[in-house]
Protein backbone atom coordinates (compact mmCIF):
# COMPACT_ATOMS: atom_id res chain seq x y z
CA UNK A 1 0.00 0.00 0.00
CA UNK A 2 1.20 3.37 -1.21
CA UNK A 3 2.42 5.94 1.89
CA UNK A 4 1.10 9.52 1.66
CA UNK A 5 4.65 10.92 1.04
CA UNK A 6 4.87 7.79 -1.74
CA UNK A 7 1.51 9.13 -3.32
CA UNK A 8 2.30 13.07 -3.02
CA UNK A 9 5.57 12.19 -4.78
CA UNK A 10 3.59 10.16 -7.41
CA UNK A 11 0.79 12.61 -7.77
CA UNK A 12 3.27 15.32 -8.71
CA UNK A 13 1.82 17.26 -6.56
CA UNK A 14 3.02 20.43 -6.23
CA UNK A 15 6.02 20.24 -3.32
CA UNK A 16 4.70 23.53 -1.09
CA UNK A 17 1.48 22.06 -1.27
CA UNK A 18 2.37 18.33 -0.16
CA UNK A 19 4.03 20.14 2.67
CA UNK A 20 1.62 21.89 4.08
CA UNK A 21 -0.96 18.36 3.51
CA UNK A 22 1.76 16.95 5.87
CA UNK A 23 1.26 19.25 7.89
CA UNK A 24 -2.17 18.96 8.53
CA UNK A 25 -1.72 14.89 8.85
CA UNK A 26 0.91 14.95 11.10
CA UNK A 27 -1.12 17.74 13.35
CA UNK A 28 -4.07 15.74 13.34
CA UNK A 29 -2.32 12.54 14.17
CA UNK A 30 -1.49 14.78 17.55
CA UNK A 31 -5.14 15.84 18.26
CA UNK A 32 -6.10 11.85 17.48
CA UNK A 33 -3.74 10.82 20.52
CA UNK A 34 -5.49 13.30 22.42
CA UNK A 35 -9.05 12.14 21.56
CA UNK A 36 -7.72 8.37 22.11
CA UNK A 37 -7.15 9.07 26.20
CA UNK A 38 -10.76 10.84 26.45
CA UNK A 39 -11.58 11.53 29.87
CA UNK A 40 -7.77 10.21 31.05
CA UNK A 41 -6.28 13.56 28.89
CA UNK A 42 -8.79 15.71 30.89
CA UNK A 43 -9.92 16.68 27.57
CA UNK A 44 -13.79 16.33 27.82
CA UNK A 45 -16.10 19.41 28.60
CA UNK A 46 -16.62 22.85 28.19
CA UNK A 47 -13.92 25.04 28.09
CA UNK A 48 -16.27 27.74 29.32
CA UNK A 49 -15.81 30.30 26.45
CA UNK A 50 -18.38 30.82 23.18
CA UNK A 51 -17.31 30.44 20.25
CA UNK A 52 -17.81 33.53 17.14
CA UNK A 53 -20.52 31.15 16.32
CA UNK A 54 -21.94 31.51 19.74
CA UNK A 55 -21.72 28.08 20.56
CA UNK A 56 -19.97 26.90 23.72
CA UNK A 57 -16.74 25.33 23.28
CA UNK A 58 -15.71 22.27 24.10
CA UNK A 59 -12.09 22.23 25.39
CA UNK A 60 -10.91 20.23 22.73
CA UNK A 61 -12.32 22.33 20.01
CA UNK A 62 -9.83 24.81 21.72
CA UNK A 63 -6.95 22.74 22.14
CA UNK A 64 -7.24 20.96 18.77
CA UNK A 65 -7.46 24.49 17.12
CA UNK A 66 -4.45 25.84 18.84
CA UNK A 67 -2.47 22.78 17.73
CA UNK A 68 -3.07 23.38 14.46
CA UNK A 69 -2.49 26.98 14.41
CA UNK A 70 0.96 26.36 15.86
CA UNK A 71 1.67 23.38 13.14
CA UNK A 72 0.35 25.49 10.35
CA UNK A 73 2.21 28.82 11.51
CA UNK A 74 5.23 26.66 11.57
CA UNK A 75 5.17 25.57 7.73
CA UNK A 76 7.04 28.32 5.84
CA UNK A 77 4.41 27.57 3.40
CA UNK A 78 1.17 28.97 5.05
CA UNK A 79 0.70 32.57 4.63
CA UNK A 80 -2.32 32.72 6.86
CA UNK A 81 -4.98 30.51 8.61
CA UNK A 82 -8.81 31.28 9.15
CA UNK A 83 -10.55 28.89 11.78
CA UNK A 84 -14.06 28.21 13.11
CA UNK A 85 -12.47 29.24 16.66
CA UNK A 86 -11.25 32.38 15.78
CA UNK A 87 -12.74 35.81 15.21
CA UNK A 88 -10.29 36.95 12.59
CA UNK A 89 -7.84 35.83 9.74
CA UNK A 90 -4.41 34.86 11.66
CA UNK A 91 -1.16 35.60 9.97
CA UNK A 92 1.45 33.33 9.65
CA UNK A 93 4.55 33.77 7.15
CA UNK A 94 4.86 36.42 5.12
CA UNK A 95 6.08 34.67 1.98
CA UNK A 96 3.91 31.62 1.89
CA UNK A 97 1.86 31.13 -0.64
CA UNK A 98 -0.72 29.53 0.77
CA UNK A 99 -4.25 30.25 3.30
CA UNK A 100 -5.62 27.44 5.16
CA UNK A 101 -8.98 27.56 6.24
CA UNK A 102 -10.55 24.86 9.00
CA UNK A 103 -13.06 23.46 11.06
CA UNK A 104 -10.69 22.19 13.89
CA UNK A 105 -12.56 19.82 15.26
CA UNK A 106 -16.49 19.12 13.56
CA UNK A 107 -19.08 17.80 15.85
CA UNK A 108 -17.69 18.49 18.29
CA UNK A 109 -20.65 17.65 20.58
CA UNK A 110 -20.07 14.41 19.85
CA UNK A 111 -16.38 14.25 22.10
CA UNK A 112 -18.08 13.91 25.05
CA UNK A 113 -20.30 10.76 24.08
CA UNK A 114 -17.32 8.59 22.27
CA UNK A 115 -18.86 9.10 19.25
CA UNK A 116 -16.90 10.25 15.79
CA UNK A 117 -15.52 13.65 14.95
CA UNK A 118 -12.85 15.35 12.48
CA UNK A 119 -10.94 18.26 10.90
CA UNK A 120 -12.35 20.02 8.32
CA UNK A 121 -9.72 22.12 5.71
CA UNK A 122 -9.53 23.51 2.56
CA UNK A 123 -6.90 25.32 1.17
CA UNK A 124 -6.53 28.13 -0.73
CA UNK A 125 -3.30 30.27 -2.73
CA UNK A 126 -2.71 33.59 -2.10
CA UNK A 127 -1.82 36.16 -4.62
CA UNK A 128 -0.13 38.52 -2.03
CA UNK A 129 3.20 38.18 -0.73
CA UNK A 130 5.07 40.19 2.01
CA UNK A 131 2.23 42.69 3.44
CA UNK A 132 0.30 41.71 6.60
CA UNK A 133 -2.54 38.61 5.85
CA UNK A 134 -5.90 40.13 5.05
CA UNK A 135 -9.75 38.58 5.21
CA UNK A 136 -10.31 39.92 1.43
CA UNK A 137 -7.36 37.04 0.48
CA UNK A 138 -9.39 34.49 1.59
CA UNK A 139 -12.51 35.42 -0.02
CA UNK A 140 -12.71 33.27 -2.90
CA UNK A 141 -15.04 30.87 -4.28
CA UNK A 142 -14.56 27.17 -3.16
CA UNK A 143 -13.91 26.13 -7.18
CA UNK A 144 -10.30 27.91 -6.13
CA UNK A 145 -9.72 25.69 -3.30
CA UNK A 146 -6.19 24.01 -4.14
CA UNK A 147 -6.58 21.14 -1.88
CA UNK A 148 -9.53 19.85 0.66
CA UNK A 149 -10.25 17.03 2.70
CA UNK A 150 -10.76 15.75 6.40
CA UNK A 151 -9.25 13.48 8.98
CA UNK A 152 -12.09 11.31 10.45
CA UNK A 153 -10.90 10.68 13.82
CA UNK A 154 -13.35 7.22 13.91
CA UNK A 155 -12.63 3.61 14.90
CA UNK A 156 -9.82 3.74 12.46
CA UNK A 157 -8.43 7.61 12.08
CA UNK A 158 -8.59 8.30 8.05
CA UNK A 159 -7.43 10.88 5.65
CA UNK A 160 -9.47 12.01 3.00
CA UNK A 161 -8.34 14.47 0.48
CA UNK A 162 -8.62 16.18 -2.89
CA UNK A 163 -5.80 18.60 -4.64
CA UNK A 164 -8.35 18.72 -7.57
CA UNK A 165 -7.61 15.49 -9.32
CA UNK A 166 -10.08 12.78 -7.78
CA UNK A 167 -10.80 12.15 -3.74
CA UNK A 168 -8.42 9.77 -2.10
CA UNK A 169 -8.25 7.63 0.99
CA UNK A 170 -5.94 7.02 3.62
CA UNK A 171 -6.21 5.16 6.95
CA UNK A 172 -3.61 5.40 9.75
CA UNK A 173 -1.53 2.23 10.61
CA UNK A 174 -0.56 3.13 14.45
CA UNK A 175 1.84 0.24 14.16
CA UNK A 176 3.88 1.66 11.26
CA UNK A 177 2.89 5.28 12.47
CA UNK A 178 1.84 6.01 8.98
CA UNK A 179 -0.75 6.88 6.39
CA UNK A 180 -1.18 4.26 3.99
CA UNK A 181 -3.48 4.11 1.18
CA UNK A 182 -6.96 2.17 1.24
CA UNK A 183 -8.77 3.75 -1.85
CA UNK A 184 -7.13 5.07 -4.90
CA UNK A 185 -9.93 6.99 -6.44
CA UNK A 186 -13.51 7.60 -4.54
CA UNK A 187 -16.46 7.19 -7.42
CA UNK A 188 -20.13 8.20 -5.79
CA UNK A 189 -23.11 6.50 -7.01
CA UNK A 190 -25.54 8.65 -8.89
CA UNK A 191 -28.31 7.16 -7.18
CA UNK A 192 -29.33 6.35 -3.47
CA UNK A 193 -32.18 5.33 -1.09
CA UNK A 194 -30.16 6.81 1.76
CA UNK A 195 -30.63 10.71 3.37
CA UNK A 196 -29.39 12.39 6.18
CA UNK A 197 -31.05 15.31 7.57
CA UNK A 198 -31.99 16.60 11.36
CA UNK A 199 -35.86 15.61 11.16
CA UNK A 200 -36.30 17.44 14.30
CA UNK A 201 -36.53 20.74 12.93
CA UNK A 202 -39.06 19.52 9.92
CA UNK A 203 -42.01 22.39 11.09
CA UNK A 204 -38.97 25.09 10.69
CA UNK A 205 -37.59 23.97 7.20
CA UNK A 206 -39.45 25.96 4.20
CA UNK A 207 -42.05 24.44 2.10
CA UNK A 208 -39.70 23.10 -0.55
CA UNK A 209 -37.13 21.13 1.61
CA UNK A 210 -40.37 19.84 3.96
CA UNK A 211 -42.43 18.58 0.39
CA UNK A 212 -39.01 17.03 -0.81
CA UNK A 213 -38.43 14.91 2.89
CA UNK A 214 -41.96 14.31 2.75
CA UNK A 215 -42.37 12.53 -0.54
CA UNK A 216 -39.17 10.49 0.35
CA UNK A 217 -41.02 9.33 4.07
CA UNK A 218 -43.85 8.08 1.34
CA UNK A 219 -40.99 5.81 -0.01
CA UNK A 220 -42.50 2.85 -2.14
CA UNK A 221 -46.15 4.40 -1.58
CA UNK A 222 -45.17 8.14 -2.69
CA UNK A 223 -43.98 9.89 -5.84
CA UNK A 224 -40.40 8.30 -5.41
CA UNK A 225 -41.52 5.09 -5.72
CA UNK A 226 -38.65 3.50 -3.19
CA UNK A 227 -38.02 2.75 0.66
CA UNK A 228 -35.19 5.66 1.78
CA UNK A 229 -33.43 4.85 4.73
CA UNK A 230 -32.20 7.84 7.10
CA UNK A 231 -29.05 8.21 8.95
CA UNK A 232 -27.67 11.23 11.37
CA UNK A 233 -24.36 11.21 13.07
CA UNK A 234 -24.78 15.22 13.99
CA UNK A 235 -20.77 14.91 12.52
CA UNK A 236 -21.15 16.61 9.27
CA UNK A 237 -17.50 15.23 8.98
CA UNK A 238 -18.64 11.50 9.30
CA UNK A 239 -21.73 12.25 7.44
CA UNK A 240 -20.33 12.97 4.31
CA UNK A 241 -17.90 9.76 4.88
CA UNK A 242 -20.74 8.15 5.01
CA UNK A 243 -22.16 9.34 1.18
CA UNK A 244 -17.97 9.31 -0.49
CA UNK A 245 -18.06 5.85 0.92
CA UNK A 246 -21.82 4.18 -0.06
CA UNK A 247 -23.94 7.45 -1.67
CA UNK A 248 -26.32 9.51 -0.01
CA UNK A 249 -28.00 12.73 0.30
CA UNK A 250 -26.75 15.18 3.37
CA UNK A 251 -28.73 18.39 3.62
CA UNK A 252 -28.47 20.86 6.43
CA UNK A 253 -31.23 23.71 5.31
CA UNK A 254 -32.33 26.82 6.22
CA UNK A 255 -35.03 27.13 8.85
CA UNK A 256 -37.12 29.60 10.74
CA UNK A 257 -35.41 28.98 14.52
CA UNK A 258 -32.64 31.43 12.63
CA UNK A 259 -34.65 32.94 9.73
CA UNK A 260 -31.86 35.60 9.13
CA UNK A 261 -29.09 32.74 9.47
CA UNK A 262 -28.78 31.44 5.29
CA UNK A 263 -28.28 28.00 7.05
CA UNK A 264 -26.17 26.78 9.72
CA UNK A 265 -22.85 25.16 8.06
CA UNK A 266 -20.08 27.48 7.09
CA UNK A 267 -19.07 28.29 3.97
CA UNK A 268 -15.16 28.03 3.63
CA UNK A 269 -14.48 25.25 6.21
CA UNK A 270 -17.36 22.92 6.12
CA UNK A 271 -19.13 23.62 2.69
CA UNK A 272 -16.64 24.03 0.44
CA UNK A 273 -14.08 21.49 1.40
CA UNK A 274 -16.74 19.10 1.64
CA UNK A 275 -18.13 20.58 -2.02
CA UNK A 276 -15.16 19.96 -3.81
CA UNK A 277 -14.52 15.85 -2.60
CA UNK A 278 -18.23 15.39 -3.33
CA UNK A 279 -17.48 17.07 -7.10
CA UNK A 280 -14.35 15.26 -7.23
CA UNK A 281 -16.06 11.93 -6.60
CA UNK A 282 -18.77 12.60 -8.90
CA UNK A 283 -21.09 13.86 -6.95
CA UNK A 284 -23.07 17.06 -6.49
CA UNK A 285 -22.94 20.03 -3.60
CA UNK A 286 -25.78 22.63 -4.00
CA UNK A 287 -27.44 25.19 -1.89
CA UNK A 288 -30.93 25.61 -2.69
CA UNK A 289 -30.26 27.92 -5.72
CA UNK A 290 -26.49 27.21 -6.97
CA UNK A 291 -23.62 25.19 -6.63
CA UNK A 292 -21.99 25.70 -3.69
CA UNK A 293 -18.51 26.26 -5.28
CA UNK A 294 -19.17 28.82 -6.91
CA UNK A 295 -20.53 30.94 -4.16
CA UNK A 296 -18.22 34.52 -3.81
CA UNK A 297 -17.51 34.48 -0.13
CA UNK A 298 -17.70 37.75 1.43
CA UNK A 299 -16.73 37.17 5.18
CA UNK A 300 -14.95 34.48 6.31
CA UNK A 301 -17.74 32.90 8.84
CA UNK A 302 -20.22 32.98 5.98
CA UNK A 303 -23.23 30.53 6.36
CA UNK A 304 -25.16 28.54 3.59
CA UNK A 305 -27.87 25.83 3.07
CA UNK A 306 -26.23 22.93 1.84
CA UNK A 307 -27.49 20.02 -0.40
CA UNK A 308 -25.21 17.10 -1.32
CA UNK A 309 -23.84 13.88 -2.33
CA UNK A 310 -25.01 11.28 -4.97
CA UNK A 311 -26.09 13.75 -7.98
CA UNK A 312 -29.59 12.68 -9.40
CA UNK A 313 -30.51 12.72 -5.68
CA UNK A 314 -29.24 16.07 -4.96
CA UNK A 315 -30.67 17.43 -8.19
CA UNK A 316 -34.23 15.94 -7.40
CA UNK A 317 -34.17 17.96 -3.98
CA UNK A 318 -32.73 20.40 -6.04
CA UNK A 319 -36.01 20.59 -8.30
CA UNK A 320 -38.15 21.18 -5.73
CA UNK A 321 -36.52 24.65 -4.74
CA UNK A 322 -36.64 25.69 -8.47
CA UNK A 323 -39.01 28.86 -8.67
CA UNK A 324 -39.29 29.24 -4.81
CA UNK A 325 -38.10 32.50 -3.04
CA UNK A 326 -36.03 30.32 -0.54
O1 LIG B 1 -20.38 21.99 12.68
C1 LIG B 1 -21.73 22.03 12.76
C2 LIG B 1 -22.32 20.66 13.00
O2 LIG B 1 -21.84 20.09 14.21
C3 LIG B 1 -22.10 19.65 11.86
O3 LIG B 1 -20.93 18.91 12.00
C4 LIG B 1 -23.34 18.78 11.94
O4 LIG B 1 -23.71 18.27 10.68
C5 LIG B 1 -24.38 19.71 12.48
O5 LIG B 1 -23.71 20.82 13.09
C6 LIG B 1 -25.24 19.05 13.53
O6 LIG B 1 -26.32 19.85 13.77
P1 LIG B 1 -27.52 19.45 14.76
O7 LIG B 1 -27.05 19.85 16.11
O8 LIG B 1 -28.69 20.25 14.28
O9 LIG B 1 -27.75 17.98 14.64
MN1 LIG C 1 -18.25 21.97 12.15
Amino acid sequence: MKTLDAFLDDSSTDAPLAEVILRLASCCEAINNQLQRGELAGILGSAGADNVQGETQKKLDVIANDMLKDALKACPEVRGIASEEEDEVVGANLDGRYLVTYDPLDGSSNIDINSMVGTIFSVLESGERGSAVSEAEFLQPGRAQKAAGYVLYGPSMMLVFSTGNGVTMFTFDPEQSAWLQTVERVELDSDTKEFAINMSNHRFWAEPMRNYIDDLLKGSDGPRGKNFNMRWVAAMVADVHRILCRGGLFTYPWDARKPDQAGKLRLMYEANPMGLLVEQAGGEAWTDSGKILDIQPEKIHQRVPVILGSANEVMCCVGYHAGSDV
